[in-house]
């Protein structure tokens, strides 16, 4: 049996190389404050992979993706183990594009940072009198650039995405520039609605797209996972303050209150994250997992 060792390991994910393809693994592992804690979630990694998978089969239509199957027996056998099954999905290689597609529907996070300081977000004017968590009338585009290891991403206009693309890819910078905001958009506003017609807020999501053989611009990554996202729980929205996050909230709440846990978590706190994660599964796509 051929042995592989992952091409990359992040924090959570670990992604193999497979020849024509890319095996992308989903652990169980949870960060928190840019930290990745010393507990497993037993689960998280099947539930994050089968979501790309959900979001990926209802989008198709409107862009391709590079999901090629979620199941280990179309996999070389070294993935047919228990610690891969359900967890990793094979996908097409892409050349990735040098963007990272951020959409937002509601105020938060650097946005609403940014938009205290001079009412804009990535150069997009905003209208008046916003609060923390607001609803934007409309979804908005702000992409940023992947910055050097360990640095924070940059976050840019759409008018700097075009040098940004046009750099690695000339003469397609404008072309492609405009493909990921408006395929950004659209996938964001149907899979938002759809989850907001479910219990969840979609505040914000950022997409990766690439380049297959044929030049076509195709989804890649993870999709609309809480790990990708921001999402928040619908009961409870009020807008004015920061909102709870629907699957850490438990995590954060009480590795603030005990500082000195060097991030080991008690087993309650796990399960009930672990609950959190399922629920959302349940809810987004109506089955059990
Ligand atoms: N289909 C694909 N083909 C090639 N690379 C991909 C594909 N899908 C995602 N990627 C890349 O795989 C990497 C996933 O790494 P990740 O674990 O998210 O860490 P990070 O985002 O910090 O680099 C990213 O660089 C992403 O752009
Ligand atoms: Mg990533």
């Amino acid at each position: 049996m051929k042995e592989f060792t992952p091409i990359k390991e992040g924090k959570v994910r670990e992604i193999y190389d497979n020849g024509d393809s890319l095996i992308m693994v989903a652990t169980d592992r949870i960060s928190a404050f840019d930290v990745i804690l010393k507990n497993k979630i037993t689960k998280k990694g099947k539930i994050l992979t089968q979501m790309s998978k959900f979001w990926f089969d209802l989008t198709k239509d409107i862009v391709p993706n590079h999901m090629l199957s979620t199941d280990v027996k179309d996999m070389p056998e070294y993935f047919q183990q228990e610690q891969f099954d359900g967890n990793s999905m094979m996908c097409r290689k892409l050349k990735m594009l040098p963007v990272e597609c951020i959409v937002r529907g509601y105020i938060t996070g650097s946005g609403w940072a940014s938009y205290q300081k001079d009412g804009t977000v990535c150069g997009i004017k905003l209208p008046e009198g916003l609060v923390e968590s607001d609803k934007l009338p409309e979804p908005i585009y702000t992409p940023s650039t992947k910055a050097e290891i360990g640095d924070h991403d940059i976050n840019i206009s759409f008018e700097e995405s075009i040098p940004a693309i046009e750099k690695e890819f000339p003469g397609k910078g404008e072309e492609y520039a405009a493909k990921l905001r408006d395929y950004t958009i659209a996938l964001y506003k149907k899979c938002a609605e759809y989850a907001l017609s479910k219990g969840i807020i979609i505040a914000d999501t950022k997409f990766e797209f690439g380049l297959d053989e044929d030049g076509n611009v195709v989804l890649g990554d993870e999709m609309l996972t809480p790990d990708s996202s921001r999402f928040w729980p619908l009961e409870g929205y009020e807008p004015g303050k920061s909102q709870p996050s629907y699957d850490k909230q438990f995590v954060r709440d009480w590795l603030k209150a005990n500082p000195d846990s060097d991030y080991l978590l008690p087993q309650d706190v796990i399960d009930k994250t672990i609950e959190k994660y399922e629920e959302a599964y349940e809810l987004l796509t109506g089955e059990k997992i």
